[in-house]
């Protein structure tokens, strides 16, 4: 098996991507995820006629450090003129690859016929997509999709050929339907289904949560790339394991010590990211603080305990805490 896969004409190492995760994945996120391992990591979703209109939050959300490269950006949006103007926009922060959202489930995104709702229309996707490829010159477009709408419109095969002959330099599957939101289980062989019937890189996607799932995934679909989402909440450590298995090395598991620094690494990237107060700044990092001591003895109550976090210095006690709770109960 090769170990790197080429989208467009951009490499990528055939391990694992951290996959897009608006209100998550923010910079601070992607950067931790690419120092523990990540292949490549996608932007929060971008609307594309959000960004023709106002660029108040352009820049925060479609800046592409070098450290985060390969990255994409991704956009939403169902009128093939603003994705090709917001292809213009996004040209100009020089990512790698630019991503069409054509999964997200939540219905302020449906209603207006982005995300999957483009599901329902393949013609209209492919269309949209066309515009991007079209704008998007040398870099690569890509596009991620789920199985389907519903169960009984399970369309991924033939989205995934029409995005193709649109353009589509890779295509993401994430094994769910639109109705099924993120409950019950991805359904792998959509997966295997659209890989064998497309000739460009085709991305796996679904409740990869360890290095059993992750083999899985690749050996039940035969996809090019495997992309994780929740499975990285408060677990950088995912990519380093996968990592260490692709290049033959002995992994060693993180102690509740190093999860507790690597939290504290977060955060403070997460506050020296933001222009936010710190105080708010740590609102958004409360949920990972709390994600980081999952798993771990006493992490219900603790979890609680991160959710009142207003500064950083009591994260620092407060991770010192869990750690004595953890050490105590060891001895
Ligand atoms: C909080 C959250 C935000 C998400 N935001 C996006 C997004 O902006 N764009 C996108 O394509 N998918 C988004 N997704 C879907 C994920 O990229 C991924 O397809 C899904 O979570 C399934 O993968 P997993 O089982 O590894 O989490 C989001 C998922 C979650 C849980």
């Amino acid at each position: 098996m090769s170990d790197t896969i080429l989208i467009g004409r951009v490499p990528v190492k055939r391990t694992a991507a951290l996959a897009p995760m608006a209100g998550v994945a923010d910079r601070a996120y992607r950067l931790m995820c690419k120092r523990f391992g990540a292949a490549y990591v996608v932007s929060e979703m971008v609307s594309a006629k959000g960004i023709c209109y106002s660029d108040r939050k352009t820049a925060e959300l479609c800046t592409v450090t070098d450290e985060e490269r390969p990255m994409g950006v991704q956009l939403f949006g169902n009128e093939p003129e603003f994705m090709a103007k917001a292809v213009e926009i996004v040209k100009r922060y020089e990512p790698d690859i630019i991503d069409i959202n054509m999964g997200c489930p939540v219905p302020k995104v449906v209603g207006t016929g982005a995300g999957s709702a483009l599901m329902k229309d393949a013609d209209l996707a492919a269309a949209v997509c066309e515009a991007a490829v079209k704008a998007a010159g040398d870099i690569p477009v890509t596009a991620k999709i789920r199985s389907g709408w519903s169960a009984d419109t399970v369309n991924a095969v033939d989205m995934a050929k029409k995005l193709e002959a649109a353009g589509a330099a890779a295509i993401a599957v994430h094994g769910r339907t639109r109705d099924q939101f993120y409950s019950g289980a991805a359904d792998l062989n959509v997966i295997r289904d659209v890989k064998q019937a497309v000739s460009v890189p085709v991305i796996g996607n679904g409740d990869v949560t360890d290095l059993p799932s992750y083999l899985n995934m690749y050996r039940q679909t035969g996809c090019d790339l495997v992309m994780i989402g929740r499975g990285s909440y408060g677990n950088p450590f995912i990519f380093r394991e996968i990592a260490a298995y692709e290049n033959g090395e002995e992994y060693v598991p993180p102690t509740v010590g190093e999860k507790m620094q690597t939290m504290l690494e977060h955060i403070r990237l997460m506050l020296s990211l933001s222009e936010k107060s710190e105080e708010l700044a740590m609102h958004e990092a409360r949920k990972h603080a709390a994600w980081y001591m999952n798993g771990c003895y006493g992490s219900a109550k603790f979890r609680g305990m991160c959710y009142q976090l207003s500064s950083y210095a009591e994260a620092v006690e407060l991770a010192a805490r869990f750690e004595e709770l953890q050490l105590s109960r060891a001895q």
